[in-house]
């Protein structure tokens, strides 16, 4: 059974009412999963039990429980990189079958852990703590620790403020040290490979401005690193002591559990960050061992692979229905658009039209209902929509979280059934969602949503027959990039070259 057989299914499905679904026997059982810290109700996707019985032999025949599996045990699931992906051993280097790795990861996290607990010592830095810490990188060295810091205001360690600089607009790097005094800040470049451009470069602006305060020493102090190239950090000139290496197996977009994560022990506290990574460790319980017909991660691979490759729906729109999951949707979008915007399978051989994954966008409800939902309810186009929303009672304490809560009741409701009215007025309805409801926004149940994405991820990459570890398409844009600051030219072409001229790149 592959995705292909499932056409039928679509076509068959294609004009019932979401109402009927609803009403089919069985369903509430079969399309509701309770996991770890949340629940997932997928019960208004446009599907039959029939349907999700075939879904659920696609994740048998493409080995998708078993890919999880092989992933949490330190295989080379990476095979065009030749590495294992080592996202579920940062969190439980137990269940690696590699014993020597499984050290070298536990070493790796008891010396952040030993950093962050000096931090807040108030001889930390000559004479006093740390207050900020400026984690400078991007991509996966940054939307990661940027949007659990958000997500975790709550539980930041009292003192201790995180600021995170990614762009190479001057400005942003303006901004996070605004206020800052060099003497309390440490200054953590975050870059995996050592050599992305932008975090080097703001990583040297922000030592110069130690610098300029405090001297070479004094600014050598502040600076650490958090890399897979501890020798390129040290040629860089961070002091070796203060480089935190981790493997190469784990993915930018994979390593908030790594020293990549280093803001967040710092911030937050190691046990609030050993709670979100207890939250994420029973995401993985979870998904390594429940049945394929009450395993949420490997449901939501399916559900979200039905929808891209059998229904043919490109996009997916991921609305958090909290003011502090604001950043999820970039997090996600990173994590599922770099691993599975692939066209070519493991061995190379082009792909089946629309095995590769959504474009993932959203934002926080309810604002998108101001902004975006115009389109969602009534545009031409049909893109499922996954609501994420606070369950528990002392949120809902306050009238504005019951209204907040209300909507989002209201906004699943009205994509499924829509509304008769005259032409104008009138919505379609039979838009398909999802609502995935956290117990609390505490750090395991964000580790255990985190986690469950990226499970559901290695589900679709197994489906698709894909690698979801490598990313080989953003190299080409950097290259050029390169070229043109280096007057490396003859590959570029003439738009390209009088733009950069326009823009003053070169003198
Ligand atoms: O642009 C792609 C990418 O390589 C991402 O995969 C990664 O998260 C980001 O750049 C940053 O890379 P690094 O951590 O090596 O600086």
């Amino acid at each position: 059974m592959t995705l292909a057989d499932l056409n039928p299914h679509a076509a068959r499905l294609s004009d019932h009412s979401i109402a009927d679904l609803l009403a089919e026997p069985g369903r509430d059982a079969a399309l509701q999963f309770a996991a770890p810290h949340l629940s997932l109700d997928m019960r208004r996707q446009r599907l039959d039990l029939k349907a999700w019985a075939a879904l659920g032999a696609c994740a048998g025949a493409a080995e998708a429980p078993g890919f999880i599996a092989a992933v949490a045990r330190g295989d080379i699931v990476n095979p065009t990189e030749n590495r294992p992906a080592l996202h579920v051993a940062c969190r439980n280097p137990d269940r690696l079958t590699d014993a020597a790795m499984a050290g070298r990861l536990r070493d790796a996290r008891r010396r952040t852990r030993a950093f962050c607990e000096a931090l807040i010592a108030p001889d930390a830095l000559d004479g006093s703590a740390v207050r900020r810490i400026v984690n400078i990188g991007i991509g996966g060295s940054d939307l990661g620790p940027r949007m659990v810091y958000d997500a975790l205001k709550a539980f930041r360690r009292p003192g201790l403020e995180a600021r995170f600089v990614s762009n190479l607009d001057p400005a942003d790097l303006d901004d996070a040290l605004e206020g800052a005094d060099p003497e309390t800040t440490l200054v953590l470049v975050v870059s995996k490979s050592f050599t992305t451009q932008e975090t080097l470069l703001n990583g040297r602006a922000a030592h110069a401005w130690l610098s300029a305060a405090l001297g070479e020493a004094g600014a050598n102090r502040r600076f650490a690193a958090a890399t897979a190239a501890p020798d390129k950090a040290a040629a860089f000139g961070v002091d070796p002591e203060r480089i935190f290496p981790f493997e190469e197996g784990v993915g930018g977009r994979y390593s908030i559990w790594s020293p990549a994560g280093l803001s967040l022990e710092a911030s937050l506290g190691p046990d609030v960050y050993d709670r979100l990574l207890a939250g994420a460790r029973a995401m993985d319980d979870h998904a390594l061992s429940a049945p394929v017909d009450a395993n949420a991660a490997i449901a939501k691979g399916l559900i979200d692979a039905w929808n891209r490759t059998v229904r043919r729906r490109p996009a997916r729109c991921v609305a958090a229905y909290s003011s502090r999951l604001e950043r999820l949707p970039a997090y996600l979008q990173q994590l599922e658009m770099e691993s599975l915007g692939k066209s070519v399978d493991l061995s190379g051989e082009p792909l089946s039209p629309a095995h590769s994954g959504a474009l993932v966008w959203g934002g926080r409800g309810s604002d998108l209902q101001h902004s975006v939902f115009q389109w969602l309810h009534q545009g031409q186009d049909e893109v499922p929509v996954d609501f994420i929303a606070l369950g528990d009672k002392a949120f809902a304490a306050d009238e504005r979280a019951r209204a907040l809560n209300a909507n989002l009741a209201a906004q699943g409701a009205a994509l499924s059934h829509g509304r008769e009215s005259d032409a104008h007025r009138a919505i379609a309805g039979g838009r398909a969602s999802s609502t995935m409801v956290l117990e609390a926004l505490t750090p395991e149940s964000l580790g255990a949503l985190v986690a469950l994405h990226e499970h559901k991820v290695s589900v679709e990459a197994a489906l698709y027959g894909s690698n979801p570890f490598d990313q080989y398409g953003v190299e080409l844009g950097k290259d050029l990039a390169r070229a043109i600051l280096s007057g490396d030219e003859g590959s570029l072409d003439g738009p390209a070259l009088e733009l950069a001229q326009r823009l003053y790149v070169r003198d």
